[in-house]
Formats: C-alpha cells, structure tokens, sequence
C-alpha cells in the first residue's frame, strides 16, 4: 500500500548494489530534503540520471515515488545519523559479500576474519565513555538503533508486559526498543543494561517515562542490583544471536535466577536465515550475519528445566522473526 502511513523500508530500499551506492550519494547531498514533493539536485546532472536509472521508484512524480521521498524526509528529520549509518554498513556488507561470501556459512570464522563489517561492532571500545570510546561506539549504535526503530511496529504488539512492570533489557543499547514499547505498556520502570559507551550515548538520546541506563557487563554483574529488584520481565532484543551456544544459555540462566517468581522472559530475534527473502538490499545486511540466527527451538531447549511455560509468534519484517515468552508459575 502506498501513502506515508504504511511506506517503509521495503517499499524504499533498492534491491541491487548500484540502487544503494545511488540513494547513498543522494542521501549525503540532502536530498530528498524538506518537502515531500522532492529537492533535485539538478546541477549535478550526472548523479540525476543514474538515479533515473537505478533509483525509478522515488524519482517520479507518480504515488510511490512521492511518498518513498516523504518517508525518506521524516528519517532524516528523526533520524538523520540512523540513515547514514544504515547506508554505510549495507555497503560494508555488499563488499563483503562480494569478496568473501564464499565462506559466510561454509567457514564463519573466516569469513569474520576478513569481512569489513565485523570491525564495527567492536564491543571492547565501549567498556568507558572516553571520548574515543564514544566515537568508535556511535556508528553501530546508530546503525542498531534504526533499525531497531524500523522494527519496533512489527514488534510491540508482540510483546506481552504486563503495566507497572520492572523490565531489565539486558543489550538495550540506545534505549531505542524501550522507547517504542514504554508508551505501549507503560511499565514502572524500564532499565536498559548495557555497556558504558553504549548507555552514555542512550542517554544523551532524551529522557522517556521510566527510562534508565545501567551502565554495566551482563556477563558478571549482579542483574537484580542491576535492575534495583527482581525484574518482572527480562527482554532481549536481538541480543542472544551475538553469543556462542554456551554463552547464550548462561545469559537465559542469569535472567532465569533474577526473574520475579511470577516474571517471564521474552527474548525477540531473527529467525534462522533462509535466503535473500526480502527483495531489498537488506538481505545482504542480514547474510553477513545469517550463521548466528536460530530457530526459537535452540533457545526453548536452553529454558528445559526451568519451570516456564512457553510461547512463539512469528512475524515477517525484513526476514522472519520471533517473539518467544517464557512464563514462570
Ligand atoms: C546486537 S546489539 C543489539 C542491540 C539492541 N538490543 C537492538 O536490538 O538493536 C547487542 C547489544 O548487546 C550489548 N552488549 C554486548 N556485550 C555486552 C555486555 N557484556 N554487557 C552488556 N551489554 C552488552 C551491545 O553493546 C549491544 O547494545
């Protein structure tokens, strides 16, 4: 459907590699700026027709085209940095699968060692909030942040919290979930656990009702002091696919061993990858990661024992997703 209700990244994200280097360029020349109607850069009449030519879905005068070029308006007004970011790392990915998508789920190790795209998310430089830190830490926290505002439609009506609930979201980074499900279900207290660089940046995002960071490591630290309580819901968002199966599992133990007596777990990720499904260059943002994606299966396995009683709904965004809740008593 066509209007700026429903447009999104689907409908305005080219499939093929010259469509991204294009919207690229253009983006960074402030187009299509203010007005939905479009700002042409026509002195640069070169860029003009090679967006005639790999970019035909927003450059007309025709519905879509208009309302491709309003949604693009409303991101950088909102999310102008999101947008470079995503942009750049689709064309860290396309190069990487270019030049060694051979190994991607032949060899992941290899195919890590020598993708471009991996450097960015070094997790290790946002252990402080030096100024060095931060820089380093923006750019992917930028990138996860819009997507996950992209995402965030598709996901809130999946998410069963009950009102006044304390929600730990261990990985929460810039608080962009929190700030879509607070208003949605209202909870008492939403606290985001996330590495120091990464909370600091959240922070200087803006206050939201019950929003706060607790800058940390969730791999030792004491969840419940943490979270200033028992947390009723422990919420990870596309956070278990960057661990090993092991350490994934610890991580589910930690917040089984903090959750309130009557909490749940809800943990909402990518399901296992199956194929360049979108039509959109996204696919190839999601190849690079494709050996990490699981099926829900992997992680009810890892809660056997638990004492939870436990549900999936499934969803389409960019690929297949899941919501998986898992109920104490
Ligand atoms: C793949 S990102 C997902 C971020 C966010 N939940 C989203 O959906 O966009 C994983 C998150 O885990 C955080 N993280 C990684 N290691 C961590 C640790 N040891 N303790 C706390 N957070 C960590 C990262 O900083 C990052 O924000």
């Amino acid at each position: 459907m066509i209007g700026t209700q429903s447009i999104g990244w689907a409908e305005v994200l080219p499939s093929h590699i010259p469509g991204v280097q294009v919207l690229d360029r253009l983006l960074a020349k402030g187009w299509p700026g203010p007005s939905p109607a479009g700002f042409f850069p026509m002195s640069d009449a070169g860029l003009m027709a090679e967006a005639a030519l790999f970019l035909p879905h927003l450059m007309g005068g025709d519905a879509g085209a208009v309302a491709g070029r309003a949604f693009l308006t409303t991101e950088m007004a909102e999310d102008g940095d999101g947008l470079t970011a995503r942009l750049a790392f689709l064309r860290s990915a396309i190069r990487d699968v270019a030049l060694h998508g051979d190994l991607i789920l032949s060899d992941p190790e290899a195919f890590m060692d020598r993708a471009e795209t991996f450097t960015l998310f070094d997790y290790s430089q946002a252990r402080d909030t030096s100024a060095a830190a931060l820089a380093a830490t923006k750019p992917w926290v930028d990138y996860v942040s819009t997507l996950t505002r992209a995402e965030a439609a598709a996901l809130v009506p999946l998410i069963d919290i009950p009102a006044g609930a304390l929600v730990l979201e261990p990985g929460g980074n810039s608080g962009a979930f929190a700030r879509a499900l607070i208003p949605v279900i209202r909870p008492a207290r939403h606290v985001v656990f996330d590495l120091p660089a990464v909370c600091a940046l959240g922070k200087a995002r803006g206050d939201a009702p019950g929003l706060s960071f607790a800058p940390g490591d969730m791999r030792r630290d004491d969840w419940r002091g943490v979270a200033g309580g028992a947390p009723d819901v422990v919420l990870f968002k596309s956070v278990l696919h960057d661990w090993p199966l092991e350490d994934a599992a610890d991580l589910l133990a930690r917040a089984r061993a903090a959750l309130a007596p009557t909490g749940r777990i809800i943990i909402a990720e990518r399901a296992r990858f199956m194929g360049m499904t979108s039509g959109t260059a996204m696919d190839y943002a999601n190849l690079v990661f494709a050996p990490f994606y699981r099926d829900p299966q992997t992680y009810i396995d890892m809660f056997a024992g638990m004492g939870l009683s436990i549900t999936v709904a499934e969803t389409r965004i960019d690929c297949g997703w899941f919501v998986l809740t898992a109920r104490a008593a």
